[in-house]
């Protein structure tokens, strides 16, 4: 017998003989650090739950493929480089015989939906559609990209919500 393996009975048997010893406290105490454990894991999940929960809500906002950074690029392109402002007024509530109102949840030009929206900037409205007279150019007659055309759609669908 090697002095190891005795070594390691005398652990065994003294561990053995504390738990006989104070028994019912040591498993109270144990039932009770699980049944803790148990309540925090729960809590834990539930706050998981919860949170995963608000990043669909933020996102079922959102019309697919579109983010709050293109929402935000195209505030830019509509008072910028898209010119919209021009015809629709700086917060969109349209100018009386030019540009319609893009604030109101009523579309002419298609049904509101945001790849239809789209389709309005990207192809523009053409005299005998619009309901003014004025024909409304192709990308409102900028020379915008259509990535700038899809985040300017992006904030426009907003605008309306
Ligand atoms: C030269 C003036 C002009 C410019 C610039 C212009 N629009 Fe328009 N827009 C119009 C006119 C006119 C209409 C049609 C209005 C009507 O039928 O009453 C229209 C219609 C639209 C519609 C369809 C609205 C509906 O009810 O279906 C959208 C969307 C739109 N414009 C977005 C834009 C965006 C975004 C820009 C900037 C990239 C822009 N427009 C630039 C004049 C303009």
């Amino acid at each position: 017998m090697n002095w190891y393996k005795g070594g390691s009975w005398m652990v065994l048997l003294v561990a053995m003989f504390g738990v006989a010893a104070c028994g019912g406290d040591a498993a109270d105490t144990a039932n009770e650090a699980v049944a803790q454990t148990t309540d925090a894991v729960d809590a834990v999940a539930d706050m998981a739950d919860d949170a995963v929960d608000a990043v669909a809500d933020a996102m079922q906002e959102l019309p697919e493929g579109v983010t709050m950074a293109m929402v935000e690029e195209g505030e830019a392109i509509y008072g910028g480089a898209g010119i919209c402002m021009t015809c629709h007024a700086p917060d969109g509530s349209g100018v009386p015989n030019l540009g319609a109102d893009l604030t109101d949840d009523e579309w002419t030009h298609s049904d509101g939906g945001y790849e239809e929206i789209v389709v309005s900037i990207m192809e523009g409205v053409t005299a005998d559609a619009s309901t003014s007279g004025v024909p409304m150019p192709a990308k409102g007659g900028t020379s915008i990209t259509d990535d700038q055309v899809r985040a300017v759609a992006a904030y426009v669908w907003t605008l309306s919500k």
